[in-house]
């Protein structure tokens, strides 16, 4: 059993958990922050992503104890952090996949901000060949992965205020529907 401090979304956490704990683990089962999911558990799947040092990180695959002295920053994180420097509402990628209808089970989708998140903060302008590179590792059962990469982009539009090209959820049923 370790006794050890981790640094998640700002807040130093007191940690008791086995040696051989990964972060995911203690994410999940010590801390009670369940936003970052727990998939295949085994490195496939990125539904564990996290950002140590403002890099994607699976969390399944990384010893709790390894993260020690870093910056954690996991899906409870992004609000507070957009609050804190003057936005309003959640993160904007995150208001931005709400508004794009970018999730349906939702397993994904912390992981999948995350790494979108990590994406923009290097690449503000991201092509969509970009978005498939930054997000090869989170893996969507639903989706079919064309309203995340909307979703993305509607959130670089709004940050760069430009017109965003949102086919959003509604649009779409609407465009679908028969003219009355
Ligand atoms: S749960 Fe970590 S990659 Fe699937
Ligand atoms: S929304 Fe279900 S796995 Fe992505």
């Amino acid at each position: 059993m370790g006794e050890y401090q981790l640094e998640i979304n700002g807040d130093s956490h007191d940690v008791s958990a086995p040696d051989h704990w990964t972060l995911l683990e203690v994410l999940r089962y010590r801390l009670g922050l369940t936003g970052s999911k727990q998939g295949c558990d085994k490195g496939d799947c990125g539904a564990c992503t996290v950002l140590v040092d403002g890099q994607p990180v699976l969390a399944c695959l990384t010893l709790a104890r390894a993260s020690e002295g870093r910056a954690i920053t996991t899906i409870e994180g992004l609000m507070p952090a957009h609050l804190r420097a003057g936005g309003t509402g959640a993160d904007p990628l995150q208001q931005a996949f709400d508004r794009c209808g970018a999730l349906q089970c939702g397993f994904c989708q912390s992981g999948m901000i995350l790494s979108a998140r990590a994406l923009l903060e290097r690449c503000p302008r991201p092509s969509r060949e970009d978005m498939r590179d930054a997000l090869s590792g989170n893996l969507c059962r639903c989706t079919g992965y064309t309203q995340i990469f909307e979703a993305i982009e509607s959130a670089v539009a709004e940050k760069l205020h430009l017109q965003p090209n949102l086919r959003s959820w509604e649009a779409q049923r609407a465009a679908q529907e028969p003219s009355r």
